[in-house]
Formats: C-alpha cells, sequence, structure tokens
C-alpha cells in the first residue's frame, strides 16, 4: 500500500535479500529504508479521508497510511522482500512466531474443523493446538514424524490442514513435501509448513506445493538475537484473511523492529551459507568423538532423514542435537565447560547458543513425559552461530575431554556427603 515502484525481485538469493521489495528511491533521499516511528497517520483534508475510506469500501488496496495496527511502510517493503524470498504472492509480518502460528491456525480453522500436526514439533504450537484450539472446537491429531501412513489415516472428512515443521526441534527431522503435499491434495487438504529451521536459503516449501509456510523470524531471519518477530507467507488471498484477522488480534511488530528484521534478512544468504558450513563440519567432528552416543544432523549419512533432506534442501543449518556418552549431571557439566556459547533458548542468530532440552525447554515435564518425547537427559541442541568452525570446534573438543571428569568429580562429590 505504501510503496509502488518495481520490487527488484529477480536475482539470485543474495541480490533479492538485499533489494527485493524495496523503491530504489526512498524519503529524504536515503539509501536504507527509514523507520517510520509513527502509531498513526494524518489526512490532508476531508476528500483525501473520503477517498481513502472509499477505496477501503471497495476492498482495494488502501493507498497510504491509516493507523499503526494496520500497517507501516517498513512492514511492506519486509513483507515484500520476505515474499519475493520465499516464492510467495504475499507476506504477512506479526509480533512473533507464535503470532503467525496462532492466527493463521484461527483464520484457516472453524468450530467443528479437524487438523493434523507433525509430532516432533515446537512444544508451544503442540500446546496451543491440543489445548486452546480444542477449548474453540477444533481438534488435533499428533502424526508421528515421517509415518506418512499414519498421517493419511488421521484424515477424516472434517480435516481442514496438515501442519508440518522442517526440520524439527530438536531432531531435525526433514518433511518429505511433495509427499506429505500429494497426500493433503488428494484428499482436499491444506498444508502448512513452519520452515523456522530451514529458511528460504535452505528450503521453500511453497515451491514444492505447500499453501502456506511460517517462520519464526526470530531466529535465522533476524538472525542476531535481538528481536521477535514472526511471518506467514503464501497466496495473496490467504494472506488477506489472515491480516484481517490479526487487525482485530493487534499482534503487530513495532517499526524498530520491522527495521532490525529487514537488516538481518539482508545478510541472510551469508550467513546461513556460514551456519550451513558450520553444522556440517561440528557435526562430522562430533560423531566421530568417543563421548559422544549419538548425533542428529540431517546432513549425516546416519540421520534418518539424509536422503529427502539432500533432494529437498540447500543447506541443513546450524542445528546439532547430539546426546553425550554420560547422564544427566554430566552432560550438564560438558555444557558449562563450553566458553564460546551462550546458554539459552533460541537459535539461528550470529552468536552460538546451546541448551539441554531437559533443563530448558522440556524442565516442567516429568521424566514419564519426557520420555515419551524421547527427551533425555543426556541430550543437547546446539545452536551454532557464525563463529569461525574450528573455534567451535576446538571450545567442544576441551569441554569433551572434560566429560569423564565431571561425572568423576560428582561421584567423588556424592561420596564425601
Ligand atoms: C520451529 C519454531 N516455530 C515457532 C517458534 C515460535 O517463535 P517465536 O518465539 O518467535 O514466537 C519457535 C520458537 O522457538 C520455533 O522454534
Amino acid at each position: 500500500m505504501f510503496i509502488r515502484e518495481d520490487r527488484h525481485d529477480d536475482g539470485h538469493f543474495s541480490t533479492r535479500s538485499v533489494h527485493a521489495g524495496e523503491p530504489k528511491e526512498k524519503p529524504f533521499g536515503s539509501l536504507t529504508m527509514p523507520i517510520v516511528q509513527t502509531s498513526t497517520y494524518h489526512f490532508e483534508d476531508t476528500a483525501a479521508l473520503i477517498a481513502h475510506m472509499e477505496r477501503k469500501e471497495a476492498e482495494l488496496e488502501p493507498l497510504r497510511g491509516e493507523y499503526g495496527r494496520y500497517g507501516n511502510p517498513t512492514q511492506e517493503v519486509v513483507e515484500r522482500k520476505l515474499a519475493a524470498l520465499e516464492g510467495g504472492e504475499g507476506a504477512l509480518v506479526m509480533a512473533s512466531g507464535m503470532a503467525a502460528i496462532t492466527a493463521t491456525l484461527l483464520t484457516l480453522l472453524s468450530a467443528g474443523d479437524h487438523y493434523i500436526l507433525t509430532d516432533d514439533c515446537y512444544r508451544k504450537t503442540r500446546q496451543w493446538s491440543m489445548e486452546v484450539m480444542a477449548r474453540m472446537g477444533v481438534s488435533c491429531t499428533l502424526a508421528p514424524q515421517g509415518d506418512y501412513q499414519a498421517l493419511e489415516e488421521a484424515i477424516r472428512p472434517e480435516t481442514r490442514l496438515i501442519v508440518g515443521e522442517t526440520p524439527t526441534n530438536p531432531y531435525l527431522r526433514v518433511i518429505d513435501i511433495p509427499r506429505l503435499v500429494e497426500i493433503a491434495r488428494r484428499h482436499g487438504v491444506m498444508t502448512l509448513i513452519d520452515a523456522t529451521f530451514g529458511t528460504p536459503y535452505n528450503i521453500r516449501p511453497l515451491e514444492h506445493g505447500a499453501d502456506l509456510v511460517v517462520h519464526s523470524a526470530t531466529k535465522y531471519l533476524g538472525g542476531h538475537n535481538d528481536l521477535l518477530a514472526g511471518v506467514v507467507i503464501g497466496r495473496a488471498g490467504q494472506i488477506k484473511a489472515i491480516n484481517e484477522l490479526n487487525n482485530m488480534l493487534g499482534a503487530v511488530a513495532a517499526p524498530h523492529t520491522l527495521y532490525l528484521l529487514l537488516r538481518g534478512l539482508k545478510t541472510l544468504g551469508l550467513r546461513m551459507a556460514r551456519h550451513n558450513e558450520n553444522g556440517q563440519q561440528v557435526a562430522e567432528f562430533l560423531a566421530t568423538h568417543p563421548a559422544v552416543r549419538q548425533v542428529w544432523y540431517p546432513g549425516l549419512d546416519s540421520h534418518p532423514d539424509h536422503e529427502v533432506a539432500s533432494q529437498l534442501m540447500t543447506g541443513f543449518g546450524g542445528v546439532i542435537s547430539f546426546e553425550l556418552d554420560t547422564d544427566l549431571e554430566g552432560t550438564a557439566a560438558f555444557i558449562d565447560a563450553l566458553e564460546l556459547p551462550y546458554m539459552g533458548p533460541s537459535l539461528g542468530g550470529v552468536e552460538s547458543i546451546v541448551e539441554q532440552p531437559a533443563l530448558m525447554s522440556h524442565f516442567t515435564l516429568d521424566d514419564a513425559e519426557r520420555e515419551a518425547l524421547g527427551i533425555r537427559g543426556e541430550l543437547v541442541r546446539y545452536a551454532l552461530g557464525i563463529e569461525d568452525t574450528e573455534d567451535l570446534i576446538a571450545d567442544l573438543a576441551q569441554a569433551l575431554e572434560r566429560v569423564p571428569a565431571a561425572l568423576l568429580s560428582t561421584a567423588e562429590g556424592s561420596d564425601r556427603e
């Protein structure tokens, strides 16, 4: 609505991530898209107001701003850029990844509808589906990740949607999107893919026939661990419907956040190339280390989805999950011995972040619940940043050397008590 010039959405990935969606001439001759820090817009006179309202009444694209909850010039540029990177007709940026997921589900589903969610997925998406959507009369079935027969058998006459994540958290499972889409289409069901771990650099679900793609832009898209945002991308009509709902929900991203996201997107290709390289090399290092029991990384032959990942993805990203040949305490000691990464939730930024899911994302669950999800105490999720590979490996090597020593000192400590 604010931007009417060409989108510059041709060229290769980084050319698009720098230029797509942006008018070359910006206000005041600024090279970068300014932050338009306003909550509202004013009209020059009553004739301008009526012209705007008449367009709105006729459901035509507005040609100017009205109120901050309905849009912002920086938001529009980010949305056009993301649509160009993902290969969608339209995009809607919102306050967080969860805002994008919940607003999309609320738009697509009504009481009496049913949907399917693949089970290795972000915990809050599962919780929202099983608890909140259920309260609104929308039922959800969890389908085991990678079991396409079970997924098809879960489809009912009232099934409207299949939701999947790729790669998943924490086991980096990769969906065979063409296969999922084929099943969904045969039953007249829509598909929504959360490709937060994939990014449009590594995988573009719409190109494989998915109807909608969502991202937590908080992760790789923003890329600097300094913002919260989400985006949904798809056909223009679908995005318009989600936008209309979000105009009421109000989960909008702030102008400054939108600027940070726009800035982060310009280096997405460069950052992803490094994340991919770090991921592959660190995964290969871990896979041969005697203190490591198992590694999950789609770039390794040993990963259950290595073949499909190799067909669909450019690279496999910077997140690696692995189990150490010790116990929960030994794993905690290993994490404490790491010097480079921060310990915390989240992923996809320039700084490496490590977590022990049993003590972080799955802390509130009891052992049986964690066991059911396959989350062992020895599991580590390492979200590699863009530091140099050799430094990341050297840091891991020194911390792994301390695993048996840490266990020994714990045992000695408990003997003394
Ligand atoms: C795969 C995935 N989807 C969605 C989300 C939610 O995103 P946000 O934290 O931006 O709301 C996350 C957050 O960790 C995630 O990992």
